[in-house]
């Protein structure tokens, strides 16, 4: 049994912020067992038996946190964080970003970057991502591999998508679904309880109808989620012509439906231009929707409301789309969140703007639900798997400034605004610590 002693902060479904001072949570076969007010410390040692040996007691400047889920994430392109971000969507893709997805053809490339990515991920609190891989199924078998070997939850997708050779793309329609299924074969005989495969048409017009529909019966004969791209620029069907497959679906929304591919397990990155019958068609179906802010600012590609999903009673998590979006870290993502919201605060009248409390819950519970593992994880509710994050406040060389005055709720709010990884200093996930800064 692990016991943790001290502050804990979470949301639930009514509460976008639940902070618990004085309290004690326990920790046994990967499971929260407990999470009750520190007076009960003593009858808790008594039910459960266990030794003094296995408490951690936080310090005043530590609070505990659920571990953050990233639910829109490219592991190809990390080589271009932070760069080659000049252009907008179209051109970015066709000029940077396949040319380089096109190299993982090479798989020591493929294990010296993703080893990369989920250990840059991790450190940062990221204790779930859901990742597209590309469309080179050595590449991608690693990509399990790396993140079941660290130890991150993880959703990995191989990426299908049909265009011309140089941008590329898979060979045909055959060879997409058999190196599809054969990756899912794979991933599901690691038998990890943690990295499960996810179906990933990079966007709905790269596809053609008949790859979709194939893509929809892996979905229902593995009951697997998908994921894909929509609506992330203004009129998506007019990209340039050699960006869409010629036997796509003119209605992108409607191609993944009559292909059996939006459910409760369908994630869809960006929505940003959805009209009211594209709303009403992901609303019914259950879709989950992966705010990207970061990316959508850096490509310039508009404005995402997530008020209008959350109204309506979505799910909703945030995505870093490295590298469309240029920071891997969540923490960053939960920053954007609240200034796309405020800037639609300030164009809008009487636009009610997202809350720092609400985008945090939307880098935790809601991820977890849009990954469709809120009855696992998203937050410390008993039961569920401990993916936590131990976070102080006042490290060496700390890039936050905390105040003696502050309270439990300011240090919560400082780190959201001004910390960094510097500040995360053990990562739980499963109950496992898969980093600890300390080693
Ligand atoms: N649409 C299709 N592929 C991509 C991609 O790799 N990144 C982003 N942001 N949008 C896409
Ligand atoms: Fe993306």
């Amino acid at each position: 049994m692990q016991v943790f002693v001290g502050t804990f902060v979470h949301s639930t479904v009514d509460t976008p912020m639940v902070i618990l001072k004085d309290s004690v949570l326990g920790v046994h076969n990967s499971k929260i067992k407990f999470l009750e007010k520190v007076e009960k410390l003593d009858q808790l040692r008594e039910k459960y038996g266990f030794e003094n040996s296995c408490i951690t007691h936080m310090t005043q400047s530590q609070f505990m946190m659920p571990g953050m889920v990233d639910t829109h994430i490219h592991a190809p392109q990390f080589p271009h964080n932070g760069l080659k971000l000049d252009q907008k969507l179209s051109e970015w893709l066709m000029t940077y970003t396949l040319p380089l997805e096109q190299e993982y053809s090479n798989v020591k490339m493929a294990r010296d970057v993703f080893t990369k990515v989920v250990n840059r991920l991790l450190r940062n609190g990221t204790t779930t991502a859901s990742y597209y891989g590309s469309i080179h199924l050595g590449a991608v078998k690693v990509l399990a591999d790396v993140a079941h070997a660290k130890g991150q939850r993880a959703l990995v997708g191989k990426d299908n998508r049909l265009l011309s050779q140089e941008v590329g793309s898979e060979p045909g329609v055959q060879e997409s679904l058999r190196d599809t299924e054969a990756f899912i074969c794979y991933v599901n005989g690691i038998k990890s309880p943690l990295v499960q495969p996810i179906l990933t048409p990079s966007w709905g017009l790269a596809c053609s109808i008949d790859q979709l529909k194939g893509l929809g019966e892996l979905a229902k004969k593995y009951n697997c989620p998908m994921q894909s791209h929509l609506h992330e620029i203004k009129g998506e069907a007019t990209l340039r012509a050699d960006n869409c497959h010629p036997n796509s679906h003119p209605n992108i929304l409607e191609g993944f439906a009559i292909s059996g591919l939006l459910g409760k397990k369908t994630i869809m990155a960006h929505c940003i231009w959805v009209d009211d019958d594209d709303l009403e068609q992901l609303r019914m179906n259950g879709v989950g929707v992966a705010h990207c802010p970061n990316s959508n600012l850096s490509l310039r590609s508009g404005f995402c409301d997530v008020r209008r999903y959350l109204e309506k009673g979505m799910k909703v998590g945030l995505g870093t789309d490295c590298s469309a979006g240029y920071s891997p870290s969540l923490l960053n993502a939960i920053r954007c969140a609240v200034h796309v919201s405020n800037t639609l605060s300030i164009l809008r009248p009487n636009y009610q703007q997202l809350s720092v409390q609400e985008c945090f819950r939307l880098a935790t519970l809601g991820g977890a639900q849009v990954v469709s593992m809120e009855d696992r994880i998203g937050n410390f509710e008993v039961g569920k798997e401990f993916d936590s994050l131990l976070v102080d406040t006042e490290v060496p060389n700390t890039p936050l400034d905390v105040f003696d005055e502050d309270t439990a709720e300011e240090k919560i709010q400082r780190f959201l605004f001004n910390g960094d990884d510097r500040n995360i200093v053990r990562v739980f996930v499963a109950g496992r610590c898969v980093f600890n800064q300390d080693l």
